[in-house]
Order: C-alpha cells, then sequence, then structure tokens
C-alpha cells in the first residue's frame, strides 16, 4: 500500500514544487514506484516534467469524475516516474467542490484511493494556500512534508500550517502526521540563513531534516528543459542535496 505525502507551504515560491519533482525523480531512480501528483491550477510541476503534447488530462477531470484516473496517468522512462497533471481548470475546483457541501474534503481521496496500492509513493504538489485544494490534499494524505525557505517569518508559517495540520486531523483525517520539514534556497553567506536554520532547528528538532537544500540555480534552470536535476545537473550541489534529503526520507520510512 503506497503512502501518500502532501508537500504543503501556505507560502508561494518556498520550493515546493521543486522539490515535488525531485523528491519524486529520486525516489523513481531508487527503484521506488512514485506517482507525483500536479494538484496545484499554476501547473508548475507538469510542466516542469512533460512536454505539452505529453498532456492529455489532467487532475481536474479526474476528481469531476470525466475521465478515469488511470487515464490521467503520464508514464515517463526520465525520470522514471508517474505524474497526474494539473491545469488552470483546477483553480474552479473549489467552487465545485464548495457546492458540495458534505463530503466536499474527499474529491481527491476519493481517486487515490482506487490507485494507492500501486505505488510505494504518492507525493502531491499543492498550491500556495489553505483552501480546500489543499485540505483536499491534505485529507488524502499520509503525512505532511513541509519545504521552509530561509527567511523571515519562517517560524510563524510553520506555525500556522501545523495548526491547519492539527484541524485537519480533528475534523478528516485523523492519521495525517507531520513527514518532516526541510530547509531550502539555504545560502551559507547570509547570516539570515543561518539563524533562521538555527531558530527552526531549535523549534521543531525532531522533524527537521539534517540535509537542507542550498540556493542553486541549476535548480531553477532544470524545469525549463523539462528536466529534473538529476538528468540537468547531475553532478552538481542541487542533485547531491535532493539525493541525501530523499534518502533520509526514505530512512525514517523504511529504515535503512
Ligand atoms: N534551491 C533553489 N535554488 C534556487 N532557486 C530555487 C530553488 N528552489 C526553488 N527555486 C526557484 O524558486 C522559484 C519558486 O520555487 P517553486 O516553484 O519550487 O516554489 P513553490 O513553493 O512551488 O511556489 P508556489 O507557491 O508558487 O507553488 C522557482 O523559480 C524555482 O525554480
Ligand atoms: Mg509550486
Amino acid at each position: 500500500m503506497g503512502k501518500i505525502i502532501a508537500i504543503t507551504n501556505q507560502k508561494g515560491g518556498v520550493g515546493k514544487t521543486t522539490s515535488a519533482m525531485n523528491i519524486s525523480a529520486r525516489m523513481g531512480y531508487l527503484g521506488k514506484k512514485v506517482l507525483l501528483v500536479d494538484f496545484d491550477s499554476q501547473g508548475n510541476a507538469s510542466h516542469g516534467l512533460l512536454h505539452f503534447n505529453e498532456i492529455k488530462d489532467t487532475v481536474f477531470s479526474v476528481i469531476s469524475e470525466k475521465v478515469a484516473i488511470e487515464d490521467a496517468i503520464v508514464h515517463k522512462m526520465t525520470p522514471p516516474i508517474d505524474i497526474l497533471p494539473s491545469d488552470m481548470n483546477l483553480a474552479g475546483a473549489e467552487n465545485l467542490m464548495e457546492k458540495y457541501g458534505v463530503g466536499k474534503e474527499l474529491f481527491l481521496k476519493k481517486q487515490l484511493d482506487k490507485i494507492k496500492d500501486q505505488y510505494d509513493y504518492i507525493l502531491i504538489d499543492c498550491p500556495p494556500s489553505l483552501g480546500l485544494i489543499t485540505i483536499n490534499a491534505l485529507t488524502a494524505a499520509d503525512s505532511v512534508l513541509i519545504p521552509v525557505q530561509c527567511e523571515y517569518y519562517a517560524l510563524e508559517g510553520i506555525t500556522q500550517l501545523l495548526l491547519t495540520i492539527r484541524l485537519v486531523q480533528q475534523t478528516y483525517n485523523r492519521n495525517i502526521r507531520v513527514e518532516g520539514i526541510f530547509l531550502t534556497m539555504f545560502d551559507i553567506r547570509t547570516k539570515l540563513s543561518v539563524d533562521v536554520s538555527q531558530e527552526v532547528r531549535k523549534n521543531f528538532n525532531g522533524e527537521v531534516y539534517q540535509n537542507h537544500i542550498p540556493r542553486n540555480v541549476t535548480l531553477s534552470e532544470a524545469p525549463s528543459r523539462t528536466q529534473s536535476i538529476f538528468e540537468y545537473d547531475p553532478k552538481g550541489n542541487g542533485a547531491r542535496a535532493y539525493a541525501g534529503l530523499t534518502d533520509e526520507i526514505l530512512k525514517r520510512n523504511e529504515g535503512k
């Protein structure tokens, strides 16, 4: 039975999508069966790894029950992962869900439950908000992986997100856990990065991974080639960091 991990932070531009793409890719190269669900109407993860002509249907058609989930999933070779793409239609999904009333949080879970046992890990790339889309992701998920950018107000952001997770735990998904917290866009040369990193580690000690993701330009360039960092710059610091982080995530889960 696959484990569903939502990559969430309500703050925009902290590295959710970059992490979702590269952690999935690393897991795929390690032989795990992985599905990356793009659950953001920006479609950044989809367009970061797929060419336009590879995308036929999207997660919006799936949750609207117009298309079967198996028919919307794209199978990739490099990196060796499956992707459920998204597009701007998903922006209308919150209205559709809201109208539904009871069960409005279950749209994604209902679909992922159908295919969960075909995968080792399903990663969900969430949008930068705590609206119904993210609530759907948290309701479907077994755990939440939290990227934190090294900047002011990082701690406040984590605290707010943990409150939301607790709310979801009390209402929709009693089993959800925090998978872990990791620092992104870390720049050893800036005092701010070092200070924020120390603060986050002090406050959320056991949850924070040893590996952090450095600020590295190749990580932002790879999606323009529709590649993960493991094809675009396999020997660079970005690939090394995402490999180290992913291995730590797998070790926490599989104890190896
Ligand atoms: N470690 C990094 N080093 C340099 N640039 C990065 C790094 N991580 C992400 N970026 C760049 O920063 C921008 C924001 O990253 P990304 O899209 O992953 O964040 P996000 O949290 O998914 O954003 P959104 O909230 O809009 O979905 C992108 O242009 C991305 O390429
Ligand atoms: Mg994103």
